[in-house]
């Protein structure tokens, strides 16, 4: 899931998890009913150990349920500094039993691109990162964003980082040809899709990702200075 290629179908499987979802609920009140079995579903299927502390479990375990069974974060926003999407001998592509890499869960840095713009420091064409979703030492997940900043991603695809604003401004990972990019929108991550997710599942989706482990990406050289962080 690196290369440009790849961008296109994996947004069109987040596509039709979340159409599959939204239709299942429609006709079938009694899987409505019985969620909680996506909430079971969820904590059977979490990758990493989860943080409870001050959290809902019952909004946790939903918001497993879409992140790792619905909506495939991981396949975008996994590290590859720390061994990308699956476990050494588990990457089920390989025929292999699946088992994800809790290292680098949803710690981002997978590159897409390129992209026109200019890459980090101005070196290059631009490569765009996914970000790191883990939650750093305020216990905010990704990056310390609010929860209503976190709505504000997935309805409009707000950039609050300004990661690659507009050529010949260089921002953390670059800068991007704009016209025709819109600068302060975040490429590649399907907003335009994961805007059509109701609130309560977004806030599902938010109180998972503040159970997460931390990853700090201390040692990596070379990812975009926004992924770094520092965990408690
Ligand atoms: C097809 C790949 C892909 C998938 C799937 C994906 N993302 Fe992203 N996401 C990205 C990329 C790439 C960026 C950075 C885009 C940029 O810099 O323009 C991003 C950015 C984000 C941001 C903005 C972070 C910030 O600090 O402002 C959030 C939040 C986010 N993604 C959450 C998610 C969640 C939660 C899911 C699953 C529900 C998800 N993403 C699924 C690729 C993806």
């Amino acid at each position: 899931m690196t290369l440009m290629q790849f961008v296109k179908p994996a947004g069109a499987l987040a596509a039709f998890g979340l159409i599959g979802f939204a239709a299942m609920s429609i006709i079938s009140p009694r899987v409505q009913a019985d969620s909680n079995s996506d909430v079971q579903i969820g904590f059977a299927i979490a990758p990493v150990q989860l943080n409870l502390k001050g959290k809902n479990p019952a909004l946790v375990g939903k918001g497993s349920y879409i992140v790792n069974a619905k909506a495939d974060c991981n396949g975008c926003h996994n590290s590859l500094d720390l061994g990308g999407e699956w476990a050494a001998g588990h990457n089920p592509y390989f025929g292999q039993p699946k088992m994800v890499n809790a290292k680098g869960y949803l710690g981002g840095g997978s590159p897409f691109g390129p992209f026109p713009g200019q890459g980090i420091g101005g070196v290059g064409p631009l490569i765009i990162y996914s970000r790191n979703l883990t939650p750093d030492a305020s216990g905010l997940p990704e990056g310390g964003h609010t929860f209503q900043e976190f709505l504000t991603i997935f309805r409009t695809g707000h950039d609050f980082d300004l990661a690659h604003p507009a050529c010949p401004t260089l921002g953390a990972a670059g800068c991007i040809a704009s016209p025709p990019f819109n600068a302060s929108l975040l490429q590649v991550m399907p907003w335009p899709v994961y805007s059509n997710m109701s609130d309560d599942d977004l806030q599902a989706v938010y109180e998972y990702l503040s159970a997460i482990p931390c990853i700090s990406h201390k040692g990596t050289v070379g990812l975009p200075s926004n992924l770094y962080q520092t965990c408690p």
